[in-house]
């Protein structure tokens, strides 16, 4: 390892700063778009309350602990966990995880980027006016038409993926920190905003019914594996991208805290979304099933038929394409930062180098939905594959492996102390850690493949 680029390693101006970029890695399209079209597939209520589930039983104790590997070694994933092992005295091949989560960043981000594309296409077509004044087919038609298109699908794939390379070889603080600090904020005004206007409307008891009581009937081993596969993507956790934040944290701030309030975030706005989105989808008749869609159907519906929808529209989108290039950019942070320190690559070399590799990967997924829709694996096409592959099984693999070694192989007074929790407070993080988040992992995996296969 070159320690001449250890010494550059970054760090957030401020506690606030970590806290912004990491819920701005956490906030993203998982929030805004996958949560409720997942959650509409799977049955609504149910569904929610395994989510959170997971989210607290299993994903809160990974977050902590991935937080804290990455803090701990200063470092990029690869060689931190490089580092740590040494450290600890045991076995190299921990550095798995670094290059797991360099591997599952690379595949969520290939198709990631295509439905960044999409978020910045509906903010060109509502400065076009497209959605003032439509119905539901006409919006249903946009939404197909653009699908269907794979020169506009890539072309917008493209404008993702140089936004997203932009940003990273700018650096750390270079925009990342300034862009979640305004948007951040934003976003949340205009999904109140949206949630507020909706209250009244027919669809809203229903939609509260839809996601609130829960349907366990419709509960299968998928569901759970979804849900906790959800619980690691909407929190960006299990690839590298908490662990590298985590790594340019403050030394004076804690760990505990910070992880408390991402949580808090990203469950808020997922929640806020979702009672954003099924009142329109009950006040309208549609059918809360519409699978990658949803979103792109039902808010310019809604957005359409109000007063300043022509603005709202456009704003909301461009929030959407925002909170979309916030965790666009984690996702191939991992990778940058290890090509740079461990071998000097140019920060602009590297990211130019991830993103040509990515959006290679991606262009199959932006054709999946065309030209080569009839391709398909176990009824998934290969965007429907890469979605399943990284959020279902390498994210909650790579979690468990993280939470395992944080606990058993990571010296418990390091642990301590860099987790800053003693007594009580401390064994339940261990407790959770060691056993009760890998074995949920386990179980479900068994549960949810065994009945998949
Ligand atoms: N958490 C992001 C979202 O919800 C997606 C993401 C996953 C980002 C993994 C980084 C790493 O949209």
């Amino acid at each position: 390892m070159s320690a001449q680029h250890l010494e550059s390693h970054p760090q957030w101006s401020t506690r606030l700063a970590f806290i912004l970029a990491s819920a701005g890695s956490a906030v993203g399209l998982g929030n805004i778009w996958k949560f409720p079209y997942i959650m509409g597939d799977n049955g609504g209520g149910a569904f929610v309350l395994i989510y959170l589930a997971c989210l607290l039983i299993v994903a809160t104790p990974i977050l902590i602990s991935e937080v804290m590997l990455g803090r701990r070694s200063r470092s990029n994933p690869i060689s931190g966990m490089a580092k740590l092992s040494r450290q600890a005295g045991v076995s190299p091949a921990w550095q798995l995880i670094g290059w797991m989560g360099v591997l599952t960043g690379f595949l969520i981000l290939s198709y990631y980027s295509v439905v960044m594309g999409w978020a910045l296409a509906y903010v060109e077509k509502a400065a076009n006016g497209a959605f003032v004044g439509a119905d539901a087919d006409t919006v249903e038609g946009i939404f197909t038409s653009l699908v269907s298109n794979p020169g506009t699908l890539l072309f917008w794939h493209t404008v993702a993926m140089l936004m997203t390379i932009t940003v990273v070889a700018r650096g750390v603080r270079g925009g990342l920190e300034l862009a979640t600090r305004i948007m951040m904020p934003l976003l949340i005004v205009i999904l109140v905003l949206l949630f507020g206007y909706n209250i009244g409307t027919s669809g809203f008891a229903p939609a509260m019914e839809f996601m609130f009581a829960p349907d366990f009937s419709r509960v299968t081993g998928e569901t759970v594996l979804v849900a906790l596969g959800h619980a690691f993507f909407t929190l960006s956790l299990g690839m590298g991208a908490i662990m590298v934040y985590g790594s340019y944290m403050p030394a004076n701030a804690s760990i505990v805290t910070a992880g408390f309030w991402i949580i808090v975030l990203d469950t808020a706005i997922a929640l806020l979304a979702g009672m954003v989105i099924f009142p329109i989808v009950f006040s309208n008749g549609m059918s809360p099933e519409q699978g990658a869609g949803l979103v792109f159907q039902t808010l310019p519906l809604a957005l359409g038929a109000m007063e300043w929808g022509y603005w709202l529209a456009i704003v909301l989108f461009i929030l959407v394409s925002i909170a979309a290039w916030t965790s666009a950019i984690s996702l191939v942070e991992p990778a940058v930062s290890y090509l740079y320190e461990r071998f000097g690559v140019r920060r602009l070399y590297s990211a130019i180098g991830a993103g040509v590799a990515t959006w290679t990967l991606g262009v199959f997924s932006a054709l999946s939905f065309n030209l080569i829709d009839e391709v398909t694996l176990f009824g998934k096409t290969f965007f429907g594959i890469m979605e399943f592959l990284t959020a279902n099984i390498l994210l909650p693999a790579g979690g468990m492996l993280i939470a395992l070694f944080a606990a058993w192989r990571l010296r418990r007074a390091d642990s301590a102390e860099e987790l800053g929790l003693g007594g009580g407070a401390y064994h339940l993080w261990w407790w959770l850690a060691a056993v009760v988040a890998p074995a949920g992992v386990a179980l479900v995996f068994l549960n949810g493949l065994g009945l998949l296969g």
